[in-house]
């Protein structure tokens, strides 16, 4: 811990020469979610945000290395500030996040590049101001990747604007799929307690916030080291604060049950929504995923949470290319997503991570298969998601407006219920409005509506 009269030192310091941060996020909600914690940190040390990581006082990298390619892209943006900081010698670039905890990671990045003045893992986030105070005040690099997985409290954040805002309920994983890197890098599963996240989003509320984002990386076995606590008893009592929109992801089919689908469809609040990851259609090839479930099991699901909720959506995460895959297996997929009809999904090729078992395997699905499987993938979701689309033309759907329309900035924008994207006419003072509009038209992956 750093001492007290260092910290004002330090405060004085970054407040008198008014410096400024900026942070680089790659990889899922959770590490986004990561930076707004660090964020928080950074500002209550004086910083000020930044507007470009050019202009800023100190950059971080918050990486994820769940794939290869999102690895390669991290490595040139880094590389790329190794000019601005012969300019600006002043400036702390920081490397963080899943990348930096993979063994000997951090350490290499240190040789490979000497501009860079903090690495830290996942879990060392709290220990930003003494790590800022050896770089400022002694003048050292700082390397801190070692492992604690303590779920802070009552951390500050620097949160998005109302209307949506994440909220963490758990970390790490101990699925231990074999192709995952997560729980290498995120160690094991860690709830935090649920009275307080029930007060962080009844502080949410009194902040105008109106739809919250629960993560984990299984939220199902939210509890599972406790009598009393449980994702679906968590999910009851975050509905009755009444905020207006919960969302949650994401769900692991070896643990989600009729027990969560029921809450789910007893509160108007919990949007009928469901991320429910796949990766494969296959049950061999599910096996060597280790995912712990069958294709029979997984359809067995959708049928029970449908005729739980009939207009529910329901969006997956689908991987081609694992080792071994065979052209059947692969069949497999494509016949298990023109099944469930799929709303949307996330499609990824396997990337081999070193260390878990996946990596060794022999028969590794060579390149040019992969390419031609996964675009055979993304093709049918695309046929599908559009089908899903032009079911909700015609229906009023209740719109929460988050901004400006990405496709034509003379619209705004907001998601239904089921988390589809709608455009429509409207003044920007209607952001953080729930509004009913008529939807007109579907496109490929959002829609156009009318309001009423
Ligand atoms: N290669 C490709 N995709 C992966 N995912 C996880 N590990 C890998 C990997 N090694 C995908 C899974 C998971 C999502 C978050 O990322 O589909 O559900
Ligand atoms: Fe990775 Fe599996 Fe854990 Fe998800 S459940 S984070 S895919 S190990």
């Amino acid at each position: 811990m750093i001492n007290t009269q260092d910290l004002e030192r330090l405060k004085e310091m970054i407040r008198s020469e008014g410096l400024s941060f900026y942070i680089e996020t790659y990889g899922c909600q959770m590490n986004a979610h990561d930076s707004e914690k660090m964020g928080g940190i950074l500002l209550e040390l004086g910083y000020r945000q930044a507007t470009d990581k050019f202009g800023a006082d100190i950059v971080l990298f918050n990486t994820c290395c769940v794939r290869e390619n999102a690895e390669n892209k991290i490595y040139g943006n880094v590389g790329k500030l190794k000019q601005v900081k012969k300019q600006r010698s002043h400036m702390i670039i920081g490397v963080c996040g899943c990348m930096m905890q993979q063994k000997d990671a951090a350490a290499h990045l240190f040789r490979m590049f000497p501009f860079v003045d903090m690495c830290f893992g996942t879990t060392n986030m709290q220990e930003l101001p003494e790590m800022i105070a050896g770089i400022l005040l002694d003048d050292k690099r700082q390397l801190n990747v070692k492992y604690d997985v303590q779920v802070e409290e009552e951390m500050p954040m620097l949160r998005e604007q109302p209307p949506l805002a994440s909220v963490n309920i758990m970390q790490g994983c101990n699925n231990f799929c074999s192709y995952c890197i997560v729980p290498y890098v995120r160690g094991r599963e860690h709830s935090r307690p649920m009275k307080n996240i029930v007060k962080e989003v009844e502080f949410l509320i009194e902040a105008g916030y109106r739809e919250v984002l629960l993560l984990g990386q299984n939220v199902n076995s939210y509890g599972n080291n406790s009598e009393e606590e449980n994702f679906p008893k968590l999910l009851e009592e975050i509905a009755k604060t009444g905020i207006d929109r919960i969302r949650f992801m994401s769900s692991h089919p070896k643990d989600a049950g009729r027990d969560m689908f029921e809450i789910m469809a007893r509160y108007p609040n919990i949007c009928k929504q469901l991320h429910l990851p796949v990766q494969s259609g296959s049950t061999s090839l599910l096996k060597r995923m280790n995912r712990k479930y069958s294709r029979e099991h997984y359809l067995d699901l959708i049928r029970e949470v449908r005729e739980i909720m009939p207009d529910i959506k329901i969006s997956t995460d689908i991987m081609i290319g694992f080792p071994g895959e065979t052209e059947e297996e692969f069949l497999d997929t494509l016949s298990l997503m023109r099944e469930v009809r799929y709303d949307s999904s996330f499609d990824f090729v396997y990337s081999p991570r070193k260390g878990t078992p996946a990596a060794s395997m022999p028969d590794q699905i060579p390149e040019d298969v992969k390419q031609q499987r996964i675009m055979q993938i993304v093709a049918l979701q695309s046929e599908l998601t559009f089908e899903s689309n032009l079911r909700n033309v015609g229906k009023t759907e209740l719109i929460l407006i988050e901004g400006k329309s990405s496709r034509d900035p003379s619209m705004i924008a907001g998601k239904t219920d089921g988390g589809v994207m709608v455009n429509c006419r409207g003044d920007i003072s209607l952001v953080g409005e729930i509004i009913p509009v008529k939807i007109t038209e579907a496109k490929k992956t959002t829609l156009i509506g009318e309001r009423i």
